[in-house]
């Protein structure tokens, strides 16, 4: 027995006169004056199909509300004149039932599925409903689609698919572990990986020449619009392949993607350095799409005797810089200024000075600023030739610790340029190269990729200070992906876990078996590792990580449908070992 012939986006007019059987759910249902009207729907689409009075099991389908579930058997017949619906690939012909053969009564839904308006919560905790709208099923397709084009390049390539452990020891990438303990080995857990990055590595080390996989990552961090607790990798890595060749195998994939999803072909990506990353955009994942970039300006300030700006302008770690909002005196009201001032202020910033280009011909006077009275005319001039300012313009200032104006700055251009529809439309990738190995954070040294990845040859003798051989793919503002090449040398690896503030003897207990793998006769590798559920936002163009993932976490990292994390008995915590802290009513 076979319940279905078409899907219901696949009937039309070479199907005229024929017997079809169809399943789907009713989007709507319209009575007639005894005859019944009913859109019915699944993933390709949507068809009408009409139950007459004389139908044996007409009263069941008059009483099926909205999202019920109907197979059917009928014949294709044409539509009426004057009701063909052009914009539908069913619209020109409607399906009589002729046989009702099986239905499933939907309970009131609550919402209308495909109301962009209705509110995440909601839509959350009816993640099914919500599946079913076109937004998710065509966010899902093209995620689908995505890896798999990525998948075909890499088989292309003869990499190997090799699957990695899950409940295993913590690896290092910067956040908090997920532990799940261990009931038969008492006090002791198995981390989630928050990577598979040393397996990867060993399975270098095993003579696995190329490996990928798609990953299942775990991080207990901070959630922003793009990172999840939980997510996906497509993680990569290559034995006797210097930098170079690895970032064109990268770029491979990406374009074989791009032309199997989009149909689009782009140039080879441009590269720039992570010092001028910072310099120019503020951060590590700029979008090069926005034309408001940061410009340098402690040369202008170093002399001066405004302290606030002169003090970062001549400081290690410190710096001035501005952005210039060309036409920006008019497009900006007094209340606009505020709202910015508040934006960088609630990031720490002291302030946002800013500078009004009323009329250049007047010299100072054309000039309207809050720092205008604690600044030279040398200063001033020197500042209006570096700017290149034109009448009408407005300049930014923001003056500090380097990463305190990086942060702050950035994300003025960003909201500048969101508000006023500046960023250039497309797919801006770029390749952020020369990362340096380290970064001070509270009085420590902590490693700016991880502690695995390689400096670069020449300074090995200032490790401290070292550049490293690392890499991110960064597309409209987002890091897509990164990678590096790996340290092969054991004696070279215990001494950047020794920087990284780990003594001899924590590095046995907790890296043992690595040190011990890396010394068996280790090749040159590196790899890369790409965030999918970001390149599928990032592609479709949407805002949210949480709408290319089926079942995805909320903000505060649990799952609304499920409403996991749940209590666990109490049984399941004695069994671990362990013991909850507080068991609210109902927990047993
Ligand atoms: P990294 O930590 O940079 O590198 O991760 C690689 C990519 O994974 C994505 N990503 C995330 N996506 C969603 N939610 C998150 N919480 C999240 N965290 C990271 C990003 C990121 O660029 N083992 C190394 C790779 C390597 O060296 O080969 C690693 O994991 O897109
Ligand atoms: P003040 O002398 O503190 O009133 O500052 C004069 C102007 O400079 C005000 O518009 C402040 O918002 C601005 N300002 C103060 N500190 C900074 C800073 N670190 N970076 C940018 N602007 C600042």
């Amino acid at each position: 027995m076979k319940y279905r012939s078409h899907y219901c986006g696949q009937v039309n007019k070479s199907d005229l006169n024929q017997s079809v059987k169809l399943c789907g759910w009713i989007m709507k249902s319209r009575d007639h004056g005894g005859v019944i009207f009913i859109d019915l729907f699944d993933h390709s689409g949507l068809v009408q199909v009409v139950a007459n009075p004389g139908l044996k099991d007409f009263k069941v389908l008059e009483s099926l509300s909205t999202h019920s579930v109907v197979c059917l058997e009928g014949t294709v017949i044409p539509r009426p004149d004057g009701t063909v619906n052009p914009n539908l690939s069913t619209g020109e012909i409607e399906v009589t039932i002729d046989q009702l053969v099986w239905y499933n009564k939907a309970a009131p839904l609550g919402f209308d599925v495909n109301d962009t308006k209705v509110s995440e919560s909601v839509r959350a905790a009816n993640r099914i409903l919500d599946i079913r709208s076109e937004r998710m099923q065509t966010s899902l397709r093209f995620r689908a689609k995505m890896m798999g084009a990525m998948r075909q390049c890499l088989d292309h390539m003869q990499f190997l698919e090799v699957e990695t452990p899950i409940l295993t020891r913590s690896t290092p990438e910067g956040a908090r572990d997920y532990l799940v303990p261990s009931r038969t080995h008492p006090s002791k857990a198995f981390a989630l990986p928050q990577s598979p990055q040393q397996f990867k590595q060993m399975l270098m080390m095993g003579g696995i020449d190329r490996y990928y996989q798609f990953a299942r990552c775990f991080r207990d961090e901070d959630l922003r619009a793009d990172r999840q607790p939980e997510f996906t990798q497509l993680d990569l890595e290559m034995s006797f392949m210097s930098a170079e060749e690895i970032c064109e195998h990268v770029e491979k994939l990406v374009h074989h993607m791009l032309s199997e999803t989009l149909d689009v072909k782009l140039p080879k990506f441009g590269t720039l350095s992570y010092d001028d990353a910072l310099t120019y955009y503020g951060t590590d994942a700029p979008h090069l799409g926005n034309p408001l970039k940061l410009i340098p300006l402690d040369d202008v300030f170093k002399d001066c005797d405004f302290k606030v700006f002169q003090t970062p302008a001549i400081s290690d770690g410190s710096r001035v810089a501005a952005i210039k909002l060309a036409g920006g005196c008019e497009q900006l009201s007094r209340k606009d200024l505020d709202g910015y001032a508040s934006l960088v202020m609630k990031l720490g910033a002291k302030g946002l000075a800013y500078l009004k280009v009323n009329a250049i011909e007047d010299g100072k006077n054309g000039l309207s600023s809050p720092i205008l009275k604690f600044l030279d005319d040398q200063t001033i001039d020197r500042l209006l030739s570096v700017l290149e300012v034109a009448n009408g313009d407005i300049v930014f200032f923001g003056a500090g610790e380097d990463k305190l104006v990086n942060l702050t700055m950035h994300a003025l251009s960003k909201q500048l340029a969101q508000d006023l529809g500046l960023i250039e439309e497309g797919l801006h990738f770029v390749w952020v190269k020369d990362f340096p190995m380290f970064e001070k954070v509270d009085g420590g040294l902590t490693a700016v990729h991880h502690p695995f990845t390689a400096p670069v040859d020449e300074d090995l003798n200032h490790l401290e200070s070292a550049k490293a051989q690392a890499y991110d793919l960064v597309l409209n503002g987002h890091e897509l992906g990164g990678g590096s090449i790996r340290i092969s040398d054991p004696q070279l690896q215990q001494k950047i876990f020794n920087i990284l503030g780990l003594d001899d003897d924590m590095v046995n207990q907790q890296f043992g078996y690595f040190m011990k793998a890396l010394s068996q006769g280790t090749p040159i590798h590196g790899g890369f590792a790409f965030g999918i559920d970001r390149m599928a936002m990032v592609l479709q163009g949407i805002d949210s990580i949480r709408e290319v993932i089926a079942f995805p976490k909320t903000q505060t990292a649990s799952c609304a449908l499920t409403q996991a994390p749940s209590q666990v008995s109490r049984m399941q915590w004695f069994d671990l070992g362990l013991q909850a802290m507080e068991v609210q009513d109902g927990g047993s």
